[in-house]
């Protein structure tokens, strides 16, 4: 048993406070490799901002559940040496589906879960997410709760279409289960196909899919004044980014995500967290891809990771400072 506080990690309640307050939100990163947690960390430490580093299912899969908290670990490590004296960094399990996995991560040394109840029947996400509460509470861990179903497929909880939270459920929800804050379903969705192409109207030559239902958004902050909202599936897709990909022997098509003009408008609310992952893959991607077909001869994984990594890093700090506005947020600087 290992609590986040030994690990230099933080919670999320006071960074949250600030950022409803603040009108600003804070990133939160899945990360499943070193590269990836690097540049999240380079880019956090470089913009001041607090930073939520997440973790799935597929990722603790992926990477190893024990390597991940060490690489957590290090991230604080880093981010001292970086010149950050006092980081701020989350380390928060993303979409746990069960009471085991989140206890399991609790008592690895997250400081931060999520209980993905949001595919059970009413009663069912609650006596699930209040005995994730009840567990995480005792250590000062806090705890994202769901209502509402995105569209597409959420780790293993798969939905065939969205289903947008019900603004009169939420306070007996927040009540019921003492979730520290609130995913919600306001038209977002996870991956890098968000739309269909027939679903967006062409302006100027791009597709702009329908806006967010910033009403019920609204709806819920006002039942609820003050109290943390999430944002998953925020993902933007560029499409320099895309189109890099494809210019380079991938093949990416009708790839459409959220406009940033959107997430910089939910930021300004109570949402208080947004999550990107799909960008990062992008980032990624499309800098391994640009540099090996520019140099065919290159081998070593530093050659090209290099790139990806700093490609990365200039998304996160973009999202940062462009979208999100969490630079400069430190409660200590
Ligand atoms: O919401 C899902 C995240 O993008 C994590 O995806 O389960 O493929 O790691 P993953
Ligand atoms: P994207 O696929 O839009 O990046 O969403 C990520 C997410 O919601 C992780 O929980
Ligand atoms: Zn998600």
């Amino acid at each position: 048993m290992v609590n986040y506080k030994d690990l230099g990690l933080v919670n999320t309640r006071e960074m949250f406070k600030r950022a409803v307050a603040g009108g600003y939100a804070i990133p939160a990163f899945n990360f499943n490799t070193m590269e990836q947690m690097q540049a999240i960390v380079m880019a956090a430490v470089e913009t001041k901002s607090p930073v939520i580093m997440q973790v799935s299912k597929g990722a603790r899969n992926y990477a190893n559940a024990t390597i991940l908290r060490y690489m957590a670990e290090g991230a604080v490590a880093y981010a001292k040496e970086l010149g950050c004296e006092h980081p701020e960094i989350v380390l928060h399990l993303d979409h746990g589906d069960s009471f085991e996995l989140c206890k399991d991560c609790i008592d690895m040394g997250f400081s931060s879960v999520m209980i993905d109840g949001s595919s059970l029947p009413y009663e069912e996400n609650i006596a699930l997410a209040k005995k994730v509460v009840d567990y995480a509470h005792q250590f000062d861990v806090t705890v994202e709760a769901e209502l509402g179903v995105l569209a597409g497929v959420e780790d293993e909880v798969v939905a065939a279409e969205s289903h947008y939270t019900k603004p009169e459920e939420v306070i007996d929800f927040a009540t019921r289960t003492g979730c520290d804050s609130l995913a919600i379903s306001i038209g977002t969705s996870h991956g890098a196909h968000k739309f269909t192409p027939e679903q967006c109207t062409l302006v100027n030559g791009v597709l702009v899919p329908p806006p967010l239902a910033f009403d019920v958004l609204h709806e819920i902050e006002k039942k609820l004044p003050g109290f943390p909202i999430v944002l998953h599936g925020s993902s933007s897709v560029p499409m320099d980014e895309v189109n890099t990909i494809n210019q380079f022997g991938g093949h990416l098509e009708a790839a459409i995500g959220i406009p940033e003009e959107q997430l910089r408008e939910a930021s300004k609310s109570a949402v208080c967290k947004i999550n990107i992952d799909s960008d990062s893959r992008l980032a990624m991607t499309a800098a391994i891809r640009k540099h090996l077909a520019e140099h065919p001869g290159d081998f070593d994984p530093r050659q090209y990771l290099k790139p990806a990594r700093e490609n990365m890093k200039k998304m996160y700090i973009h999202k940062i400072v462009n979208v999100l506005g969490s630079d400069g947020k430190l409660a200590i600087k």
